[in-house]
């Protein structure tokens, strides 16, 4: 190697060593973490359908009557009261969703058993009916906290009915977010990874058979699908929690510098090595390795990885001496590492040590069941406190996306709705129009795919190239946006515009080429 070239090295060994700092990420000490679990509910609790439970109060048993009729028609489970303190007494020992109450009643007004109600029962929706226009009221029992109001007569009918269906919808809506919270808060509490789908209650059945043994996993999966998350997990929830767990992301390191990366490097094995430097693999002593994109590693990187593995041993670069270490290792990929071995441009010896065990996560468009609980659970997170809801149609449309960045790109959607609108509930079109775009172009094609039930890789290969393509030629090649659109890591971007050929001249002339 010529004295340049080594020079060379180092200005970018620096870089690397900063950039690697985002890229590896090692935690230690974290405390014991609860066991994983199974989640029991299998039911989607999107399509649950709530039985409204409705109380009217009323001292004219007409009206209630009346009120119970329709509230029936409308399928709800209706009860009754002739006075606030009757009605106070109901929902003691029942539970109720939704209150009709009139204003004007003997004893306790309206108005009295309204305060009453939401201060021991914030969560029940009440509308208040009025009599003889009186507005004035209705517009008092808002302030206390009221849903609405209608006035009677009801005259037509249909009023009441569309009244106490719109009120019914907020109350399915509130009940279902409630429902989705509770549910994603114990699931975080116990592993941190969401899901009810059959696909996801596998991956954790594994981790739980898998987090205290020392047995090699390689993860598998499309690009934001997890792989990392279940790779946590079962380093944070088994026996090794305690001890390090270094992340490398085998994509994004320059291949020249891998091996000093890994291996570690004396002082003055190359120029600008002023002192010597443990490598990843020593720093993981004790605890994990996570080897991640385990494909992009380079073939001679490979047969080194390969040797550490069996000899348990690292030799530092420019060292005559090898240093005992000892990890478990897993590794992950989004590529299919069987063809790439039968191609040959991965070690086929590798690969079996590696895939001792596989955990394959299944791509988001696979589970849908699972995006109105990780809508929540995004929604929590991003801005905790502030409850926000999902639309039944912007859920739909969410429902209906088919995810090319999976989780991760539902993560960012969400993240871009919550930054742009104050609104308390997302509607359709505070989504990316990316998403309704992608939506409407991609959906029949895959589609009829899955109707046919007959697509190959290369068919999901060119939706993916094409896809892509389009959005980067959309950001006009803006990396940063493109990424940020498809839902895909930096490093996974780079990967895919390579490998597709995409965007070749766009770094030297600024603008997106297509090949
Ligand atoms: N089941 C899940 N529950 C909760 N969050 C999830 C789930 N799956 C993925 N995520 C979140 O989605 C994002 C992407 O996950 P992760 O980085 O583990 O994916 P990946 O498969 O490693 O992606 P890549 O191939 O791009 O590196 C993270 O923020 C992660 O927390
Ligand atoms: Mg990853």
């Amino acid at each position: 190697m010529t004295q340049n070239s080594v020079i060379q090295k180092n200005s970018t060994h620096n870089a690397m060593t900063e950039s690697r700092m985002t890229q590896t990420k090692m935690t230690q000490n974290r405390g014991a973490q609860n066991p994983v679990t199974q989640n029991p509910l299998t039911q989607d609790p999107a399509t649950q359908s709530l039985r409204v439970r409705l109380l009217i109060v009323d001292d004219e048993q007409t009206i209630r009557r009346l009120c119970m009729t329709v509230g029936e028609s409308l399928g709800f489970s209706c009860l009754e009261a002739e006075s606030g303190d009757a009605a106070l007494a109901v929902l003691e020992s029942q539970p109720v969703h939704m209150v009709l109450t009139d204003l004007v009643m003997p004893r306790m007004s309206g108005l009295e058993f309204l305060e009453q109600m939401k201060r021991i029962h914030p969560r029940i929706e009440i509308a208040v009916m009025t009599g003889h226009g009186s507005v004035e009221t209705a517009v008092q029992a808002m302030k206390l906290g009221a849903y609405d109001y209608i006035s009677k007569p009801f005259a037509p009918l249909d009023e009441l009915r569309l009244f106490l269906r719109r009120m019914a919808d907020k109350v399915r809506l509130e009940e279902e977010n409630l429902f989705l919270r509770e549910r994603t808060e114990t699931d975080a509490a116990v592993h941190g990874i969401i899901g009810n789908s059959p696909g996801i209650q596998n991956v954790l059945r594994m981790i739980s058979r898998l987090k205290d043994t020392r047995t090699p996993v390689l993860i598998s999966g499309e690009s934001g699908t997890g792989k990392e998350l279940v790779a946590r997990a079962l380093h944070f929830r088994g026996n090794l929690a305690g001890r390090p767990f270094v992340a490398v992301d085998c994509g994004s390191l320059v291949p020249t510098l891998i091996e000093s990366e890994l291996f570690g490097y004396e002082k003055g094995a190359f120029t600008g090595a002023l002192r010597s430097k443990q490598g990843l693999l020593q720093s993981a002593d004790t605890g994990t390795i996570f080897l991640d994109e385990v494909g992009e590693l380079p073939l001679e990187m490979q047969a080194k990885i390969l040797r550490f593995l069996q000899e348990k041993e690292v030799r530092p670069v420019g060292s005559n001496h090898k240093v005992k270490v000892d990890v478990r290792i897993m590794a992950a990929t989004n590529r299919d590492l069987e063809t790439d071995y039968k191609k040959g441009t991965f070690r086929k010896d590798l690969f079996f040590r590696l895939n001792v065990v596989t955990i394959s996560l299944p791509p988001l468009r696979e589970r849908r069941s699972d995006i109105p609980i990780l809508a929540h659970w995004f929604l929590e997170r991003l801005a905790p406190g502030r409850g926000i809801q999902v639309s039944g149609e912007a859920m739909k449309t969410l429902l209906a996306h088919d995810w090319p960045g999976n989780v991760r790109e539902l993560e960012n959607c969400l993240e871009r709705a919550v930054a742009l609108t104050d609104r308390r509930v997302l509607e359709r079109d505070d989504l990316p129009a990316s998403i309704m775009r992608m939506e409407s172009q991609s959906t029949p094609q895959l589609h009829a795919m899955q109707e046919t039930s007959s697509f190959t890789t290369t068919d999901l290969e060119d939706i993916e190239r094409a896809t892509i393509a389009r959005v980067f030629l959309q950001v006009n090649g803006d990396k940063a946006r493109a990424g940020k659109m498809l839902g895909i890591s930096r490093a996974t971007l780079y990967r895919k515009l390579k490998r597709y050929h995409i965007g070749a001249h766009a770094e030297s002339s600024g603008a997106a080429t297509l090949q």
